[in-house]
Parts: C-alpha cells; structure tokens; sequence
C-alpha cells in the first residue's frame, strides 16, 4: 500500500481490521507530498516508483491508499503490472448520493483530484442529478501531514472548507483524501448536525479482504511494516497515536 503520507494509514487501519493476518507493507512518499498540488507526471512517477518497490518485495496485492494517485496513476500501474490486483481509493460519491435527501452533495478533496478525469466520470456516472458542490481543500493534506492535530491553522483551513460546504446547503459529504479522515470528528463539528460524512476506507477494505481471498495461498508472513520517504520518527508518532497493533517502522530506501 502506499500513500504520499500518513493518509492512507486510515485505510490501512480498515484493511487491517478485516485481515489480521495480512501481510502487509505501507509506504508513506511523505518527503514528496502533498501530491496534490502536485503535476500529474510527478505524482505518477512517484506511484510507479513506490509499486515497482513494493513489487519487488513481493506484493501481489497493491492498494493505492490515495485518492489523487488513483485519480491520475491508477490505470498506468495497471497496464504496467498486470499480474498484480490493484485497488484504489475515490471518493464515495455514490454512497454520499445515496445518503443525501435534499439532493446537495458536497465534496472534499484535493486540487488534483477534482481536476482528473477520472473524478469527473465519477461524478458524470453517479451523481444521479444531485447537485454536487466541489470543495478542493488546498493546503489541508500537508496540514495534517506537518502539524498537530489541534494546531489553529489546521482548525481554521478544517473551519473554512466545512463551512463553505454548510453555507451551500450540502446534508451529505464525502471525504475524497485519505488524509482527511483523521481530522473527521472536527469537520463533523464544523459542518453541524444534519449532515452526513461519507468515508470509504471499510468498503476499499473488504474489498482488498475479496481481492486477497481470491488469491489464496499468497503464503507471506503476517505483520505490518511502514516505510517512510520522510522523517520515520514523525511516521511512528502519529501510527502510535491511531494504529492499535504491533508494527515496524524503518525509512524507505534513499533510492526511492
Ligand atoms: N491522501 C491523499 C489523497 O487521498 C493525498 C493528499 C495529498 O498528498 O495531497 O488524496
């Protein structure tokens, strides 16, 4: 699995929960994110780079644990390893439809996601005439990723993005970035009651539980290992605060 950082450790908490006994490998790029405000080229590069790492420690399975890099990488990782299952991560605008009763849908992700094409056709095949309310939270991935979690910049960016969502009269919204998940309790607070927070991280992860048992007999040890691009000791403080298992952490290998 791989991230350009911490954000896909809420997928992998999900993924874990559902296979105890997994083997699994994480890579968080976190010296190369956010991707978001990121050129397509670069955050494929980096995607390609990252799968070919984890192929070469045996991966079978990957799961692009980032919406942006599944929005613009996806179907290249695909055409390059086919052999491998390769599961990504988008925004749960069918679920946060479906949730929705006055037919506002409002969106939280990043620039690059909102922009791909794969987003749009997303959007094009399952907003059922909603109307959708796009909100690219610039600034917000990094935020999570340098700061304290109750940092006041990170509050206010948290404060600003709700709000315009909550102003625009959205009851549904879904959370497209990884990231944003470990700071739902306070987009919650700041969208007030009444309006729903869709996150994907269980339906990517019992989808992973299909893909994995359908290749049965993979025989790896199970055990969690992350791997960080960025600094291993921030990687391990903020995995001690929301990963409840035993892990190794060790830095990803300069080359990458
Ligand atoms: N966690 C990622 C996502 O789901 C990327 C955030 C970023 O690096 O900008 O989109």
């Amino acid at each position: 699995m791989f991230d350009s950082g911490v954000g896909g450790l809420s997928v992998l908490r999900a993924i874990r929960r559902q296979l105890p006994s997994a083997s699994l490998r994480y890579v968080a790029d976190s010296a190369h994110a956010p991707y978001g405000e990121k050129s397509v080229d670069f955050i494929r590069d980096r995607a390609e780079r990252i799968a070919a790492h984890l192929v070469g420690q045996g991966a079978t399975v990957i799961v692009v644990a980032c919406n942006t890099a599944t929005a613009v990488a996806i179907d290249e990782l695909r055409r390059r390893w086919p052999a491998c299952s390769i599961v990504g991560v988008e925004p749960g605008v069918r679920p946060a439809v479906a949730a929705s009763r006055n037919r506002h849908v409002g969106v939280m992700a990043t620039d690059a996601t909102l922009r791909s094409e794969r987003f749009r056709a997303l959007v094009a095949r399952e907003s059922d005439g909603c109307t959708m309310h796009l909100q690219a939270c610039s600034g917000l991935a990094a935020a999570i990723e340098q700061r304290d979690l109750k940092d006041p910049v990170l509050a206010d960016l948290v404060r600003r993005y709700a709000s315009a969502l909550r102003e625009a009269g959205v009851d549904a919204v879904a959370l497209g970035c990884t990231h944003y998940t470990f700071v739902s309790a306070a987009i919650e607070q700041s969208l007030g009651a009444g309006i729903r927070i869709i996150d994907t991280a269980s339906a990517v992860a019992a989808q992973v539980a299909r893909v994995c048992q359908a290749k049965e007999g993979a025989g790896a040890e199970p055990g969690c290992r992350l791997e960080t691009t960025g600094d291993p000791l921030r990687l391990a403080q903020f995995a001690a605060r929301w990963l409840d298992f035993d892990l190794e952490i060790a830095a990803a290998p300069v080359s990458l």
